[in-house]
């Protein structure tokens, strides 16, 4: 049992995920019917336990929204300016509650090459048309893909071919998104432009967000407005209190404190804010891998914390300060701390496969937290390149010396005051080419969920209970058996994920 791994365990031994084998326990349910929701923190339950982490090579606005429409959540990283990172909330947040609070509008007076210069840029093809080429003017007509195709003078001006409004369906301010829903279904357009009494341009609704909301069932979205949920960093220097107050009026949901070593006076203060001053707000701590740091960050007010230390792919930190743990051991001692005040804990970095999320998970884990994982994929920050044949994209630790010139090292030096001698905890390096999230995150689910039914556990609330009261059996591996539960034996071999 867990107990005999890691509590009667006289050696002190630190336990990775690959150390550990679950036993298998009897099947009696289909794969299917394997809960992998799960708690994030005290407040927010998540469809799929899937974090992706504040790192500037993982997650920016389009991570962060392709995770919550899989049913995870993204956690944008602060190695930008305030505003910025507000800016990409705001991004998050606006997309799909169905309506678009800020299209990109033409004037009268544009052309159709600017027409065709934002189509090339955006992608889409239809344009509300008001009189000052912004949102907020008075709506004269919209420019949709048909009305542009078929001609051919380049100069011709957006009045002369647009569709004008008095031949326009629109929505009113104030229609909720079901009623506005319904406009657009009898009108059978792509597009609803939304205005005031003034005839104003106030938003637009698209078809091709309706298809996305009942394409994405597991979407995690706040309960009141149905927003796609959040997540932001910050440190804990003084001027991250400015930073927070803007990431709180763009509406994020979580605020992480990102220090490596989270038991600090630093971060207690910084939870003790945040959590007076944003109540509205989670607050996850971090990261800690022992209970007495999970205790003072839970005292401080906590609503989740961040377990690892010097385990992820690109960390040297172990290394470099010596201090750390293996993060099996990490993650089984902080979630059965933490689970005593119902405080959820995210098993961040070292994730390698399906097999250690479904083991973090088996070890107390509410949720786990990636970043090489999710750095190859198409919605991770940054251009695909290609090296000896391979595709890949960058991928680099907070704490290296590239990422610290950035803002980065606010994760790893605390106080201001000593700075000049700069000490790298990470590398950077790249990962090869995994394609879009919305395939990765289904095969993940998918592969949890045969974990845990071949450990006979349909949820991931039954597997905690299980873990606790002594009846989930893990097995200690021996570097032999490590190597025989891995591919073996081959000449050659293909490793296709799905
Ligand atoms: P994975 O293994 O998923 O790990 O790539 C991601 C996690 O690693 C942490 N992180 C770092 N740790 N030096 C460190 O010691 C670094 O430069 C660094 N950058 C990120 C972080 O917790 C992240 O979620």
């Amino acid at each position: 049992t867990a107990t005999q791994v890691f509590v009667k365990n006289p050696a002190c031994v630190g336990m990775t995920y690959d150390d550990l084998i679950v036993m298998p326990g009897h099947i009696g349910f289909g794969v299917g019917d394997v809960d992998v929701s799960s708690m994030l923190t005290k407040n927010i339950k998540l469809e799929a336990p899937f974090v992706s982490s504040p790192m500037d090579t993982v997650t920016e606005h389009k991570m962060a929204i392709t995770m919550a429409l899989q049913g995870g959540i993204g956690i944008i990283h602060s190695n930008m300016g305030p505003e910025q990172q507000a800016a990409e909330v705001t991004r998050v947040k606006k997309y799909k509650n169905g309506f678009i609070l800020d299209p990109v509008c033409l004037s009268p007076e544009s052309t159709l090459k600017d027409i065709l210069i934002l189509k090339e840029k955006l992608k889409f093809s239809s344009f509300p048309v008001t009189d000052t080429g912004k949102m907020g003017g008075k709506l004269l007509g919209i420019i949709s893909g048909r009305d542009s195709a078929f001609i051919e003078d380049v100069s011709v001006k957006v009045s002369e071919f647009m569709t004008v409004r008095s031949d326009l369906t629109c929505a009113h301010e104030g229609d909720s998104l079901d009623e506005a829903n319904l406009i657009l279904k009898k009108s059978k357009k792509g597009k609803l432009p939304v205005v005031n009494d003034n005839e104003e341009l106030v938003g637009l609704v698209a078809r091709a967000d309706i298809q996305k909301n009942t394409e994405n069932p597991l979407a995690s979205k706040d309960s009141v407005n149905k927003q796609l949920l959040c997540g932001a960093s910050i440190g804990t220097r003084p001027d991250d209190k400015i930073r927070a107050g803007l990431l709180a009026a763009a509406g994020v949901n979580v605020i992480v404190v990102d220090s490596s070593q989270g038991d600090s006076l630093y971060q207690i203060e910084m939870i003790k804010y945040l959590k007076a001053t944003h109540p509205e707000v989670d607050v996850i701590g971090g990261n800690v891998v022992t209970p007495s740091q999970a205790h003072s960050l839970i005292k401080a007010g906590a609503d989740g914390l961040r377990v690892g230390m010097g385990i992820g792919s690109i960390c040297t930190t172990q290394e470099v300060c010596a201090v750390g743990r293996a993060q099996a051991s990490a993650v089984y001692h902080v979630s059965k701390y933490a689970a005593k005040f119902g405080i959820p804990v995210i098993a961040d970095g070292g994730i390698k496969s399906t097999g250690h999320i479904t083991k973090a998970l088996l070890l107390g884990a509410g949720c786990v937290m990636m970043g090489s994982m999710l750095a190859g994929t198409d919605e991770a920050p940054g251009e695909y390149f290609y090296q000896d044949g391979v595709r890949l994209k960058r991928y680099r630790g907070m704490g290296s010396i590239e990422a610290m010139k950035d803002g980065g090292e606010k994760r790893y030096v605390w106080d201001t005051a000593c700075t000049q001698v700069k000490v790298a905890q990470g590398v950077s390096g790249s990962v090869t080419d995994k394609g879009t999230l919305l395939r990765y995150i289904p095969y993940l689910m998918q592969g949890i969920r045969h974990g845990l039914q071949d450990a006979g556990i349909k949820s991931v609330t039954t597997g905690r209970e299980r873990l606790y009261n002594g009846k989930l059996r893990f097995e200690i591996r021996s570097p032999a058996a490590q190597k025989e539960g891995g591919v073996h034996g081959l000449h050659s071999y293909q490793k296709r994920l799905y």
